[in-house]
């Protein structure tokens, strides 16, 4: 058990690395310690398992890590550590109240508005989830949640999104025109998910090579203020009337 789940969090060691190193520079340019620079710019708590940042800021199991992770001679034994923690930590505890319909999930609705998340659940074939002869599933796995949603929140009337993939085409192509043209550039950018660290990762858990030398060549004018600036993709904000969702989707 212990052995499967260093086996699975192994598979991420570079992503992982090049958070650990984006938080080195981030730390000196802000003058804070690795560990704070961790906790507020890499998904790390999360992916120990910790849930948000603001959840248990002073938790023993992150107090725990960060002094590890300060005592630690170089990088390579500071990912070392970091690793090692991740696969003793326990799997992300389920979130109660997040519905999900596979690779889509969504958080209940907040003032009439229902904001959507995208993750890998479907690449054990081989194919990422996002190929071409993966769309039918996709466009399910939609058509499924928004009629779940329909039922269970007829109040809910806009959706949103907010995130890297929607620069992509094999992802816009699964949504309606309505909600694809509103892209905005987002703000502010929190680091502490994965609405920025996702673009690194391919369906396996490597790291794509040509986005990582561009996120490291920006380091030396890393802006301390805006660090979300470094990444190569930054996360579009896009938002519809559900009723598009509902049309598109052939729930109305
Ligand atoms: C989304 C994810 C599965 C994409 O990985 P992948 O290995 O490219 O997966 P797929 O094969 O399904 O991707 C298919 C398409 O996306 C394209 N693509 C994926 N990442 C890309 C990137 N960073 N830049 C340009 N194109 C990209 C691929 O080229 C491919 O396009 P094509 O079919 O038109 O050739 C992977 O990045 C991931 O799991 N990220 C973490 C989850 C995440 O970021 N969620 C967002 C939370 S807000």
């Amino acid at each position: 058990m212990a052995d499967a789940r260093a086996a699975k969090v192994e598979v991420f060691r570079d992503y992982f690395g090049l958070q650990l190193t984006f938080a080195e520079t981030l730390a000196a340019r802000r003058g804070l310690s690795l560990s704070e620079a961790v906790r507020g710019f890499t998904n790390l708590h999360r992916r120990l398992g910790l849930g948000d940042v603001s959840d248990a800021l002073h938790g023993p199991e992150w107090r725990r890590y960060a002094e590890g992770l300060e005592r630690q001679p170089d990088r390579a034994a500071r990912l070392d550590w970091t690793m090692e923690v991740l696969a003793a930590a326990p799997d992300e505890p389920p979130q109660p109240d997040k519905v999900r319909f596979g690779c889509f999930s969504y958080d209940p609705p907040e003032v009439g508005t229902v904001r959507i998340h995208f993750n890998n659940h479907d690449s054990q074939d081989g194919a990422g989830p996002l190929a071409r002869r993966k769309i039918e599933a996709r466009r399910s796995e939609l058509t499924r949640m928004l009629a779940h949603l329909r039922r269970t929140a007829p109040e809910a009337e806009t959706l949103s999104g907010a995130s890297w993939l929607y620069h992509l085409e094999a992802y816009r192509r699964l949504f309606p025109a309505a909600y694809i043209a509103s892209a905005r550039e987002a703000g502010e950018v929190g680091l502490t998910g994965t609405s920025s660290w996702g673009q690194f990762l391919t369906h396996t858990g490597a790291v794509r090579d040509d986005l990582r030398q561009a996120f490291l060549g920006r380091m030396a004018d890393l802006d301390p203020q805006a660090p979300w600036l470094a990444f190569p993709l930054r996360p579009l904000r896009v938002s519809s009337p559900l009723s598009a969702f509902y049309d598109h989707f052939g729930l109305s």
